[in-house]
């Protein structure tokens, strides 16, 4: 079914310095993650939830390659597909700014460009289409959530979310699929940086869970980033066994 009046935002922007020297002549996004440029992992996650409308942001060097690559989004089955540019490294929620002038009101389902995702994510986008307003978030039980923000749960709410604690209130990754209604401009306007300098995106979640309007769901397939040399690996691994792969036999 599609999804319209939505509007789907891929954050692609950062200079991946983690993956230093992988990333030293090109975008981490544009990086192979199995048999495919990682980009066309979150793009094909928002056209499998029916979203036709998407916006990229990128940013850096390389810019110019995802147009390259993307062209115009037939390939995907796009109706549309913009492109805006991050100046600097600002954060997650300053790229979802950039987004303002494309919503025109619109809800927005975003990803972020080194989420590689199982699930369909279709009846979360669905049961947030319901949500009279608000954002919805969705989360996964990883083993490292210090790597992540975190999510404190108490029955069937979020109580809390943190961005990678030393010490985890839970196993509850906030994985990098955002849902979020027009709302979310005056929050990001209304943001301070970090200590790390950027805007982040846990704020924002954490502005609407004030507000008493974040819901949330689990993912139940796997899920990974691919920022991390180990987490670039194991995308590859994932998406090469889910399209019907098995590794061979270790030799010796
Ligand atoms: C970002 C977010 C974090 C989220 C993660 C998901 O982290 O800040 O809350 O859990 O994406 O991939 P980053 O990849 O920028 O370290």
């Amino acid at each position: 079914m599609a999804a319209d009046g939505v509007l789907g935002v891929v954050l692609a922007g950062g200079l991946g310095t983690r993956l230093n020297p992988l990333t030293a002549v090109t975008n981490k996004h544009l990086l192979p993650v199995y048999d495919r440029p990682m980009i066309f992992y979150p793009v094909q996650t928002l056209v499998d939830a029916g979203i036709r409308d998407i916006l990229l942001v990128t940013g850096g060097n390389n810019a110019g390659d995802f147009l390259r690559l993307l062209g115009n989004g037939r390939q995907f089955g796009l109706t549309h597909l913009d492109y805006v540019y991050q100046e600097g490294e600002g954060g997650i929620a300053d790229a979802l700014s950039l987004a303002r002038y494309y919503a025109s009101g619109k809800r927005l389902v975003v990803i972020l460009g080194d989420n590689i995702i199982a699930d369909d994510i279709s009846p979360f986008v669905e049961q947030y289409r319901q949500q009279p307003r608000g954002a919805k978030i969705l989360l996964k039980e990883v083993d490292d959530a210090q790597r992540f923000g975190v999510a404190e749960l108490s029955g069937d709410r979020v109580v809390g979310i943190e961005e990678k604690p030393a010490r985890p209130k839970s196993r509850y990754a906030v994985t990098g699929v955002y849902m979020y209604d027009a709302r979310v401009f005056e929050i990001i306007d209304s943001l301070e940086p970090s200590a790390r300098g950027e805007l982040e995106i846990t704020d924002v979640n954490n502005d609407y869970l004030r507000r008493g309007e974040l819901t949330f769901d689990l993912l139940q397939g796997w899920w990974t980033d691919a920022g991390t040399f180990e987490s670039l690996m194991r995308a590859s691994y994932l998406a090469a066994q889910q399209r019907g792969w098995t590794p061979p036999p270790a030799r010796g």
